[in-house]
């Protein structure tokens, strides 16, 4: 499959996505949306994250963390908190073909060091993890990944470690899930970004590199928390006497929502100004905009309605398993 082939259309027809950005845009808030969004068309969902603080588990509404194994946490969804260090103990469990000889390499403490500082060995143990969890029949497994800094690398990991091991039984495990990794067919990048200049920035300069050293076209642009105006455009005209007015001969009433309004419009502009610069900067990017939500009462709520939101790029229809 040529890069050209992987033309963004929806992430439907795909089985692992990973969620990037930058620190805070909202990847987590994203991919247990996407999760959420998944799993009430009835397919057989996985979220994961990586060993991170675990913000699954409040996104999704669970009162006990979310643990290295995939737990069933609503019908259809299973979520997970990969520990890396577990991932590598698994990988090397299932590749070595000697337990013996796997006991005593994860039981040596210098051998284990060794192994596991050996550039791209913990991020390849994740990669067969995840496509293990693929055979296992979870489609999607949504990855809610470290920030854009971590993201090429750790995405280019397997098949840097499969060119690097050439032949025998660990190299052709490690080639297969490098080719799933990177088959557009099979995987999509959700890049999720804000409307302000550095995390628009760093979205283009993402979407750049992950083209160029990946040669992964990101499946979307996910710009998280734009401001819609307060009124609508035709509205507007009709509140120029309000919103033009001296604030000192309004009554407080009215010069507060003319305050609140003219605010409004002014932020919504500025945010129209970044996805417009996004999308000048990456002719041919699906970019979708989801809203700031200001008023949910909490984080499930806030996700419920982002997944309203993400549906129609998972592409909708009725559910293709029925629930277990
Ligand atoms: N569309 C939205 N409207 C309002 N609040 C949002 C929206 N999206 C995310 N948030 C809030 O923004 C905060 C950061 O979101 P989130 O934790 O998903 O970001 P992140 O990119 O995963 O951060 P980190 O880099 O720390 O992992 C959270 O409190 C989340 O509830
Ligand atoms: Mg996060």
């Amino acid at each position: 499959m040529s890069e050209d082939e992987n033309t963004g259309d929806t992430l439907g027809g795909r089985s692992l996505l990973f969620v990037t950005g930058k620190g805070g845009v909202g990847k987590s808030a994203v991919a247990a949306a996407l999760a959420r969004a998944s799993a009430a068309q009835g397919r057989r969902t996985l979220v994961c994250e990586l060993a991170t603080h675990g913000a699954l588990g409040p996104l999704l509404g669970l009162r006990d963390e979310v643990g290295h194994a995939p737990r069933e946490v609503a019908p259809n969804l299973w979520a997970c908190n990969i520990d890396q260090d577990r991932a590598f103990g698994d990988a090397i469990a299932g590749l070595v073909p000697a337990p013996r000889l796997a006991r005593a390499l994860l039981g040596n403490p210098v051998a284990r060091l060794f192994l596991r500082t050996a550039p791209a060995v913990t991020e390849t143990s994740v990669h067969l993890l995840l496509t293990g969890f693929l055979r296992d029949g979870f489609d999607p497994v949504i990855v809610d990944l470290p920030a854009t800094g971590h993201a090429v690398g750790f995405l280019d990991a397997s098949r840097a470690m499969a060119h690097a091991l050439r032949v025998g039984r660990v190299a052709k495990a490690v080639a297969e899930a490098a080719e799933t990794v990177r088959d557009p067919r099979r995987t999509g990048l959700v890049l999720v970004t804000l409307p302000e200049e550095l995390p628009v920035n760093e979205a283009i300069e993402l979407y750049e590199k992950s083209r160029e050293t990946l040669k992964i076209t990101p499946a979307v642009v996910v710009v998280n928390r734009v401001n819609a105006p307060p009124v609508a455009e035709a509205d507007l005209a009709g509140l120029e006497p309000l919103l033009d007015a001296p604030p000192h001969t309004l009554p407080p009433a009215a010069r507060a929502v003319a305050g609140t309004v003219r605010e409004g419009v002014r932020a919504a502009a500025q945010d129209s100004r970044h996805v417009a610069r996004l999308g000048e900067a990456l002719p041919g990017a699906r970019l979708l905009e989801l809203p700031t939500l200001r008023d949910s009462a909490d984080e499930p709520a806030l996700v419920a309605r982002l997944a309203e939101s993400l549906r129609d790029l998972l592409g909708g229809g009725p559910p293709r398993v029925p629930a277990r």
